[in-house]
Order: structure tokens, then C-alpha cells, then sequence
């Protein structure tokens, strides 16, 4: 069996075999692939840990088909509830209490109170999780610290055999991994933008405090910690030309672009050296292509990406919150 698989119906019933069997699935979502497991599985869950070379302290989210499955993981309450309501299926990742006598693994918390639970719209996750008829546990389907995967080949690329089997579905519509909001406090705290925006969270709850960095040494969300999102080539953020040796991830209009020694990026650059997120500046296009553009910069033998700026506004917070963890990252350290 080749390890990208078109997710027919015979094929979904297959990979739920594998999970019930304690195997790994790499799956499709409508944020980006993720790398499953069964949830309530212990040795499966540490599988997925083993396979991405993540350390055990940071907690994976848990997948589920329908509101009712995340409430016997973790316990809601009445902004859960709404948030669901209007939010579910979709990119979003709420973070709230652990059930008691959660059937879920210790694993997927990584010695936290809490779990993170998701409803993916992707049909794909969402029959398989049916099939399996248990939640499924899934980080981004890519070696820890390296950019998420949008399609099966990016999978295939970063875990190869590890993936066990990768279920094909399509590029990724949305492309950047879902917002991740904890509801385990008083306040609720946005700890990763994604599809869902800050201002449509303000708009149904209030105040909603942001933490994309940890504020101390107990971060909220131990993934803030690592390097994260990474290509191996160096990126140059707001870039109002480009230089000697770079590629180009543009946004928008590339009328005034210029190369740093004169002309033109459009006429100068070579072939596979240019890449527009989004020629008529929508950030919803921007978002899907970010990761893919991305990764295909990085394979075109430049020293540096230009990167032009995105309005720091809606998705565009999502977009710039990967871009600088991407550039701040072949600097920092730990690493993941
Ligand atoms: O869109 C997504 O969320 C994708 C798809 C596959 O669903 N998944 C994904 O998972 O991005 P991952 O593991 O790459 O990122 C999950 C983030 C990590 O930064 C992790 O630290 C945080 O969520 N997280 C998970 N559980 C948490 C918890 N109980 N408390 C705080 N942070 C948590
Ligand atoms: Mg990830």
C-alpha cells in the first residue's frame, strides 16, 4: 500500500481500523493535516509524540464529531456552549477543564487540568472520527517545529513512514492552524490566532484577554514555548524591496516592488523565486496559501525570503503571528 491514500469511503473505514489498532493516521482538516491517534489509547497517543519528535510537556487537541462527544472530555460552560454553537464544525480549539473520568489519555493534557477540543469541519475528520467512534488526538501532521502541512504531499515530505498512512483530501481551505481560546479561567484568553478572529470572539464574549507569548516561565500554552512553523531558508519580514539572493512572498500589488539594484521583482526574479500570497490583497486567500508558498520558497534555493507586509487586522493576525514565529525562529531556542 502506497502511504497516500484518496480518502474513499473504503479507505476512511480502513484508517479507523488502524487507529482502533493502536496506528497513526495522518488525516485532512480544513485548518491544516493533522497526525491522529486514538484519543482514549495511551501507547497511540505516545506514538504520535514519538513520531513528531515532540517533547511530552506539550498537550495535543482533541477531535471530535459533535458537541456532545467533547462533552463527555471535558466539562462546558454556557460561553463554551455558545461558542460551539457558532462556531462548530470550524477552526476552533477551545481549552477548557477536564471531565472527570474522562476516558481520554493523560497524554493529550500533558499534566494539565485541561483539554483542548476541537470539531473540524473537514468531511474526511469527521467520518473518521465517526468510524472510530472514539475522539481522535492530533497535533499538525509535520516534525515538531517545522511548518504545518496544507496538503498529503507536505505530510509525506516531513513524516514519511512515521505518518503510518496519510488520508488525502484536498488542500487545506483554510491553512492556518484553528484559534486556540482557554476557557478555564474567569477571562477567556486567545492563546493562538487562526480562522476564527479575535474580533469575532470579542463580538460574542466580551473581553478576551490575548496571550501569544508565555508571560512567565508556566506558559498557558507549553507550544508557545518551541521553535515553531519553521522553513530551513531565512525570512525577511515587511520588506519593502527585495535583495541581492532572495525569493519573494509577496501580498498585494507588486507594482512598485523593486529589486534593491534596480528593476523590477516581477521582471527580474527567476522562475519558482516569486510567490503572491494574494494578488488582490484577501487575506482569506493569504491564510490558505501561506504555508504552501512557504514551503515551496524553501525548496528554491534562495539565502533569504522577502516577506511584504500584511495588515496586522482579522486573519492578517493569524498570518503575522506564524511569519514572525517562522523568522523568529532560526534564531531561537529551545527548539522543538
Ligand atoms: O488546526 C489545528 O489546530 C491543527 C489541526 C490538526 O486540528 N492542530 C494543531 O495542533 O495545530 P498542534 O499540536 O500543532 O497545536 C496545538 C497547540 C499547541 O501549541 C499546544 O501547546 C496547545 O495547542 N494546547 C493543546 N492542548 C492544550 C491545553 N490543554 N492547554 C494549553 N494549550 C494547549
Ligand atoms: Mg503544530
Amino acid at each position: 500500500m502506497s502511504l497516500i491514500v484518496q480518502a474513499t469511503p473504503e479507505a476512511i473505514a480502513q484508517a479507523a481500523e488502524r487507529l482502533r489498532a493502536g496506528g497513526l493516521v495522518a488525516l485532512p482538516t480544513e485548518t491544516v493535516y493533522g497526525l491522529g491517534a486514538d484519543a482514549t489509547n495511551d501507547r497511540a497517543v505516545a506514538a504520535i509524540f514519538e513520531a513528531k519528535g515532540r517533547p511530552t510537556f506539550n498537550p495535543v487537541i482533541v477531535h471530535v464529531a459533535t458537541r456532545a462527544q467533547a462533552e463527555e472530555i471535558v466539562d462546558f460552560d454556557i460561553r463554551a456552549r455558545l461558542l460551539a454553537e457558532l462556531f462548530w464544525p470550524g477552526p476552533l480549539t477551545m481549552i477548557l477543564p477536564r471531565k472527570e473520568g474522562s476516558a481520554v489519555s493523560l497524554l493529550c493534557s500533558a499534566g494539565l487540568p485541561t483539554v483542548a477540543v476541537r470539531c473540524p469541519s473537514h468531511p474526511v475528520a469527521r467520518q473518521l472520527i465517526t468510524a472510530l467512534g472514539r475522539p481522535i488526538a492530533a497535533p499538525s501532521a509535520n516534525a515538531s517545529g517545522t511548518l504545518s502541512p496544507t496538503t498529503p504531499q507536505h505530510v509525506a515530505q516531513s513524516l514519511g513512514e512515521k505518518a503510518g498512512m496519510i488520508l488525502a483530501g484536498g488542500k487545506a481551505a483554510v491553512g492556518l492552524e484553528s484559534t486556540v481560546v482557554d476557557l478555564s479561567g474567569a477571562v477567556p484568553v486567545m492563546l493562538r490566532p487562526g480562522g476564527v478572529t479575535l474580533d469575532e470572539l470579542q463580538m460574542h464574549l466580551g473581553e478576551v484577554q490575548v496571550e501569544l507569548e508565555p508571560v512567565n516561565d508556566k506558559p498557558k500554552s507549553p507550544g508557545q514555548l518551541l521553535r515553531h512553523y519553521a522553513p530551513r531558508t531565512a525570512l525577511r519580514l515587511h520588506a519593502v524591496d527585495v535583495r541581492e539572493g532572495e525569493a519573494l512572498l509577496a501580498f498585494g500589488s507588486l507594482k512598485f516592488m523593486g529589486m534593491q539594484g534596480g528593476g523590477f521583482a516581477k521582471q527580474k526574479l527567476p522562475d519558482g523565486w516569486l510567490m503572491n500570497l494574494s494578488e488582490t490583497g484577501d487575506l482569506n486567500e493569504a491564510a490558505a496559501n501561506v504555508f504552501a508558498m512557504l514551503h515551496a520558497l524553501d525548496e528554491c534555493g534562495a539565502t533569504t525570503i522577502a516577506v511584504m507586509n500584511i495588515p496586522d487586522t482579522g486573519l492578517g493576525l493569524a498570518i503575522n503571528d506564524r511569519l514572525k514565529r517562522a523568522a523568529g525562529a532560526q534564531a531561537a531556542s529551545p527548539q522543538e
